[in-house]
């Protein structure tokens, strides 16, 4: 059993601490200069926060017209990672997944294609911990620093800096990301060394992921014995069946909304490295497989862009009339 005791830094833990004053971000030194790679729907939100808060950002993402949306005029957008990461000190990334992580730490423009001693990078996408082992050693061999700091918390969390960041690395250089991440979060975890946060992500994920499964059966069986989806969806709402996620996924679940906040395609990747790690393990996982059977569906009918919740109302449309 690991010796590694998770700290809590800056900040604590618990639905409390969101209305309570938020203490005062350490600042970072103006001098330093900041880079952010990935503007999807979670950098976008996220790269915004960092401007609105006085940070000043060097950014870069594969689809280039997507830093048209970030407003403010104290960002710079670069051609590839590399000239990022040649021109600031500490690196954000809010990618896919660990092919795009691999590609952009590694590849031919990548962040470590240049001089990059003594640069921090911070990870933020929710990769495997292998993975976040992996870029580290990439970057240890360039004399680079890194952390995987993968977080908890959606879309609007991220445009109100209230994510909660789950920190694998060196305590030096949780301390010197603090400054960045205080803006981002409510809480940050060091839960221990680089892949721990990744890791700790994907024990999260996989309750979430599976909740959703849950919820398209469950209500499946009510629908198909003649009750109606909204009620059910209200009740569950006020029950012990319910989740911090779900009231506020109703409208998407009902149809009533299209908001994608993380997509089918992103929950099916996420499931698959549960899968991948459980086997690493050793851990039986017959609940994962059969989530991930549901989200291989839900891509065959072409929902790779559908909110996760889409799987609620596609497991239900998938059975006939109320019998
Ligand atoms: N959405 C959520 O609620 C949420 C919550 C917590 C954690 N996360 C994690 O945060 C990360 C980003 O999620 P998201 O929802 O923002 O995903 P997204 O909207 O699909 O954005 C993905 C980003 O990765 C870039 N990308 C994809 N493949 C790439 C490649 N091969 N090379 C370079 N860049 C590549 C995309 O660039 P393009 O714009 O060119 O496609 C985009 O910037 C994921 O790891 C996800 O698991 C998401």
């Amino acid at each position: 059993m690991s010796k590694y005791r998770p700290v809590y830094v800056s900040k604590t833990v618990g639905v409390r601490t969101a209305i309570l004053p938020r203490p005062r971000p350490r600042t970072m030194d103006a001098a330093v200069k900041l880079g952010f790679l990935g503007l999807g729907k979670m950098g976008l939100p996220m790269a915004q926060r960092l401007l609105d808060t006085g940070f000043s950002l060097t950014v870069w993402n594969r689809t280039v017209e997507k830093a048209d949306r970030l407003a403010g005029s104290a960002v710079e957008v670069a051609e590839s990672p590399a000239r990022v990461a040649a021109a600031t000190d500490v690196v954000l990334s809010v990618l896919r997944g660990d092919d795009a992580a691999r590609e952009v730490f590694n590849g031919p423009e990548g962040l470590l294609s240049v001089p990059v001693e003594d640069k921090l990078f911070i990870e933020m996408s929710t990769l495997r911990a292998k993975t976040a082992r992996e870029l580290a050693a990439s970057c240890e061999e360039h004399g680079a620093r890194f952390i995987d700091s993968p977080v908890s918390g959606t879309v609007g969390p991220a445009a109100e800096g209230q994510l909660m960041a789950l920190v694998g690395g060196d305590e030096a250089d949780l301390e010197r990301a603090t400054p960045v991440l205080d803006v981002l979060t409510r809480s940050i975890v060091h839960v221990g060394p680089v892949g721990q946060g990744s890791l700790m992500k994907l024990v999260i994920n996989l309750p979430l992921a599976a909740y959703w499964q849950s919820l398209a059966e469950a209500t499946a069986m009510g629908h198909a014995g003649g009750l109606d989806l909204a009620l059910m969806l209200e009740v569950m709402k006020d029950s012990g069946a319910s989740l911090a996620a779900f009231p506020k996924k109703i409208p998407e679940i009902l149809g009533e909304s299209q908001n994608v906040a993380f997509d089918i395609d992103t929950l099916h990747k996420d499931v698959e490295s549960i899968l991948a790690t459980g086997r690493e393990f050793r851990i039986p996982m017959a609940l994962t497989e059969t989530v991930l059977s549901a989200c291989e569906s839900a891509l065959e009918s072409g929902l790779s862009s559908a909110d996760a919740v889409a799987l609620v109302r596609f497991f239900i449309d998938s059975i006939d009339e109320p019998r």
